[in-house]
């Protein structure tokens, strides 16, 4: 019975509690930079379900935690991100397709989080599904790419100093269709959220490929500014060799938080939360803010 013995405050489990304690503290009494220009980020990756709606809302909560002023587009006809922020986002509501497709102005269609101050959210309803369609039919190539860049330029022109977005990030679908292409050209940064799993690289080359040829066609501005590690699980030697890879590849563009895979992450969204607001002492939150203050100080 040698473990009744041990001192419990000196185990794995008590050693880790102690270290997410000191991060927390040292996160929250961290500020971050207001940037001089709204910073636009796209959070793209072709690939499904790598953590790009739960990167979006969560750094996006972080930040407006942190005071400043955020708006997360939600470009994914799913909607995950609406839900994720508590903004309705059923038929009927006005949101990103409106504003595509019938010309609404963004200030009319973005609506406030239900859960964080200076958060807001351009919801998606189902209609964005055939979003993609009706860009292709409905307008000139030369203007089917940049709806989105036309819509939000003349939103950060109008919009009052106070409610103007310090940063937006673009919740895009998984693919590399007409809605990822005008989140590319309305934004100025690409985040791009990789999965610590087996084919996490899989893909990266296509997307870096696209991102290569938007800059020449389309958004010359476009820098590919961040790469995030998520869903990474210590466990696995899997997860620390593809960490390793990305880092290797991608040696300043890769945050050094990383999110590991946490059930309270997962948990959020259905109840209408981020992880932020849910439980913000958990794993998940924890390294979410530390990746949103990294993010916000880095210079890039
Ligand atoms: N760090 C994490 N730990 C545990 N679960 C996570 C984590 N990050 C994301 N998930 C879960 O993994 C699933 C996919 O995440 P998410 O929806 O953010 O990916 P996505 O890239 O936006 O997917 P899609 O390509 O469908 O838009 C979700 O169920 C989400 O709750
Ligand atoms: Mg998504």
């Amino acid at each position: 019975m040698k473990q009744f013995d041990s001192n419990p405050s000196d185990t794995p489990l008590a050693n880790e509690l102690a270290d997410s304690n000191q991060r927390l503290q040292i996160a929250n009494a961290t500020s971050v930079k207001k940037p001089k220009a709204t910073r636009i980020f796209t959070v793209s990756n072709q690939k499904g379900g790598v953590g790009k709606t739960t990167t979006a809302v969560n750094i996006a909560a972080a930040l407006a935690i942190k005071g400043l002023t955020v708006l997360v587009i939600d470009l994914d006809p799913q909607g995950n991100a609406s839900t994720a922020l508590g903004v309705e986002h059923h038929q009927g509501v006005a949101g990103a397709y409106e504003v595509l497709i019938g010309d609404l102005p963004m200030s009319q269609a973005i609506k406030q989080s239900s859960t964080v101050a200076n958060l807001y959210c351009l919801p998606a309803t189902i209609d964005l599904a055939a979003a993609e369609m009706e860009l292709f039919t409905n307008f000139a190539e030369a203007d089917q790419r940049y709806r989105l860049r036309r819509a939000l330029s003349e939103f950060l022109d109008t919009v009052p100093a106070e409610y103007c977005p310090d940063y937006v990030f673009i919740d895009c679908p998984p693919s590399l269709g007409l809605l990822t292409v005008n989140a590319f050209a309305a934004a100025l940064e690409v985040l791009i959220p990789i999965q610590c799993e087996y084919y996490a690289l899989e893909g990266l080359s296509q997307l870096l490929g696209s991102v290569d040829r938007i800059k020449q066609s389309i958004n010359p501005k476009l820098k590919l500014s961040t790469i995030l590690l998520t869903m990474f699980d210590s466990r696995t030697r899997l997860s620390t060799q593809v960490a390793e890879e990305v880092r290797n590849h991608f040696s300043n563009e890769t945050l050094n938080a990383v999110i590991p895979r946490a059930v309270r992450v997962s948990e959020a969204p259905s109840y209408q939360q981020t992880v932020l607001t849910y439980d913000k002492n958990s794993s998940g939150a924890i390294a979410y803010l530390e990746a949103a203050i990294e993010l916000a100080n880095k210079d890039v």
